[in-house]
């Protein structure tokens, strides 16, 4: 951390609470919507708003000159009406003016195609003249917003790598040799960490590198996970240029950026990030996928721990459907409340919206907003007042960190990138999936874990599952031994502990990083074709993946095994810890026995009473404790200890939240 780690800047003594808000896009409306506006938002309840996150072209409309009349009017109602500002840099998307004149600013993606302007954040993180226009912008911003008494926190950018992630110009390139550079340092480092005695990519100047563009086939996988790792970093770059401005004009303002943790690793190590920001904020969309609320809650849940257990920033979600995906499907009634307050569960002290209006025009015009383009006199508008009231409510959890649990789910960034690459035993396996998995298994057992990096200390855990954990350099190999003979107990899958850091295989047979860890020994990987199953002897039914394993140590023993009595799951005890691995994809379903197993043997038990477990989520921030109805029912809470702060202390609605104060 380059400073401790603040919140939002706001007047002296005023008493924490949970922030509500949106983002605010006011350039889209008359002048007389204005009003209005902050009417409807003091109605809601709305504490902050997000501000001119696309207003480049408003604010600079030519080169050189600036236009903030608008935005001086803006900020001044805002204040008026006790609304505090999140005010972006205006950086996420620039203007025509600027790409007319510099098109080298737009990013080209694999196959050397342009990707042109017309729709947003069509810039390279490494381009020069994109800099310098933008930090330009940020100085003007700062300058005049710095001491504006609504500004609680500077939003840099949007959604940083949300569409340009992966850029292969030529300034990513020479970029991307600058980064080799520092890693390696010497070429032969770098032909040696590469392979490159492999298919003669031997490299003699530094000069002859080039991102991984779109090649003949299988481009160089070390190569290519340099470059997401470099891609990464290049953003993150830009994130600390806009951030150290802003913290050279204005030091008293806590600066963040939204983060998008949601679904799939991105290419974005957000845990690297978190640093660099004055504290953590994130963006999370509800996905239409088998189990879309235990995706919410892994997300959340990684998100406070990427926070370090510190209150984050809801930054977005939607109050209803979104715009993007295949078929865009409304929240029922319940959901709006339990999606937001999951993640306060998780340790969110604002939640804020995409976004205030809904728009008439543009490509976001089908998405939800606080206030729907049927006005106030809506479901949705009510549902917004009624969640304004309930954050109220909920003001002293506002401050209160994570209380960690007892068993934990590590993510790894290099491993979900390393792991599906291509040129690999199958191009099904997907690492998020894996891991959303096993806390499925979790909630199902109404057990809690904890989602963390995997450079979270882990001896707090007595039990932690590390799913395809592909890449384990020599530290982590380390690490994970003395978290096993300090007691712990590992847990760990398929494709896991197979290549360092450069992605090379370890020597000898898989799992080499872990291999004497574990007691066991692959000599082949032998995943499934589409629509196979394997069904082991404790019934549980595996897919995806298997392994021509066996034991090698006489104190493995086997939990599960194949058809032909060959091992699929096994557990190494050691004095006190053990070491265990499944080498199939068991599903939640097939999960929650075994894991069951494995918390039993480890001394991990529900806190929730039998009842409720599996049909109930328990989060715990402190003196608070969270009961998150995951079922379509109500759920009956009699005997659970504690005072209800929010719903009530009998009984939860289905999808329904109660929020129970005091001793467990
Ligand atoms: C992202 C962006 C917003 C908006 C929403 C829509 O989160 O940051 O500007 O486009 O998606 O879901
Ligand atoms: C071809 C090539 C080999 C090797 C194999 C792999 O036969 O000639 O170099 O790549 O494919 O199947």
């Amino acid at each position: 951390m380059t400073t401790s780690p603040r919140w939002l800047r706001t007047a002296p003594g005023r008493t924490p609470r949970i922030e509500y808000g949106a983002d605010y896009n006011p350039e889209q409306w008359p002048r007389d919507v204005w009003d209005d506006d902050v009417r409807a938002m003091r109605t809601a309840g709305v504490t902050i708003v997000s501000l001119a996150i696309f207003s480049w072209g408003r604010l600079e409309p030519a080169e050189g000159e600036y236009d903030f009349g608008w935005l001086d009017e803006v900020m001044d109602l805002l204040h008026a009406g006790g609304i505090a500002v999140d005010l972006a840099t205006a950086t996420a998307s620039p203007p025509p003016w600027l790409t007319a004149k510099h098109p080298e600013i737009l990013p080209v993606d694999h196959e050397g195609r342009t990707i042109w302007p017309g729709s947003r954040q069509h810039w390279r993180p490494t381009s020069p003249a994109f800099r310098e226009h933008a930090l330009r912008l940020v100085r003007q911003m700062a300058g005049r917003y710095g001491d504006h008494p609504a500004l609680a926190a500077w939003h840099v950018s949007n959604e940083l790598g949300c569409h340009n992630a992966y850029d292969y110009s030529d300034d990513a390139a020479a970029a991307f040799r600058v980064w080799l550079r520092r890693r390696y340092g010497e070429l032969a480092a770098l032909n040696a960490a590469w392979g490159t005695a492999f298919w003669s990519q031997h490299y003699s100047d530094w000069s002859q590198i080039l991102p991984p563009r779109r090649a003949a086939t299988h481009p160089n996988p070390t190569q290519q996970l340099d470059f997401t790792r470099f891609s990464s970093d290049a953003l993150k770059d830009y994130l600390c240029a806009e951030r150290d401005v802003l913290r050279e004009l204005t030091p008293d303002v806590p600066v963040t950026t939204n983060f998008m943790i949601m679904g799939r690793l991105r290419p974005l190590d957000y845990a690297d990030w978190a640093a660099e920001v004055d504290f953590v904020a994130n963006d999370h969309y509800v996905q239409r996928t088998s189990r879309p609320f235990d995706e919410l809650s892994f997300s959340a849940n990684l998100t406070g721990n990427v926070a370090g257990g510190r209150p984050w920033f809801l930054m977005e979600h939607s109050t209803s459907a979104v715009n993007w995906q295949p078929i865009n499907v409304p929240k029922k009634p319940g959901e709006l409340e339990r999606d937001s307050l999951t993640h306060v569960a998780h340790g969110a002290d604002a939640v804020c919206f995409f976004q205030w209006r809904q728009s008439r025009a543009g490509a976001e015009k089908y998405h939800s907003a606080m206030v729907p383009h049927a006005g106030e006199d809506s479901a949705v508008f009510r549902r917004v007042t009624e969640l304004g009231e309930t954050l109220r409510r909920l003001a002293p959890v506002a401050g209160a960190g994570r209380t960690p649990a007892r068993a934990a789910v590590l993510v790894d960034w290099d491993s979900a990138w390393a792991a599906e690459l291509d040129s690999h035993p199958t191009n099904r396996l997907r690492y998020q999936q894996e891991a959303l998995d096993w806390y499925s298994a979790f909630l199902d057992l109404g057990v809690r874990a904890d989602v963390v990096p995997v450079r979270t200390g882990l001896s707090r855990y007595d039990l932690v599952v590390a799913p395809i954990l592909y890449v384990v350099p020599e530290a982590l190999r380390r690490r994970l031994e003395a978290y096993v003979r300090g007691g712990g107990h590992l847990v760990t899958t398929y494709f896991s502990g197979n290549v360092d850091e450069h992605d090379h295989l370890w020597p000898g047979a898989h799992p080499g990083a872990l291999r004497d860890l574990l007691g066991i020994r692959i000599e082949e990987f032998a995943p499934l074709p589409d629509g196979d199953q394997v069904v082991l002897d404790n019934g549980s039914v595996g897919t995806l993946w298997t392994d021509m394993m066996e034991v090698a140590d006489a104190g493995v023993e086997v939990l599960a095994r194949y058809a032909d009595g060959s091992p699929a799951v096994t557990r190494k005890a050691y004095t006190a810890g053990s070491a265990a691995y499944v080498s199939t994809r068991l599903g939640p379903d097939g999960l929650a026995p075994l894991l069951g197993d494995l918390l039993r043997r480890a001394g991990v038990e529900s806190e929730l009473p039998p009842g409720l477990r599996g049909r109930v989520e328990l989060v715990v921030r402190g003196d608070f404790r969270f009961y998150v109805n995951r079922t379509d029912e109500p759920v009956d809470l009699t005997g659970v200890p504690g005072e209800a702060l929010h719903g009530s202390a009998e009984r939860l609605e289905p999808r329904g939240v109660g929020v129970l104060r005091g001793p467990a």
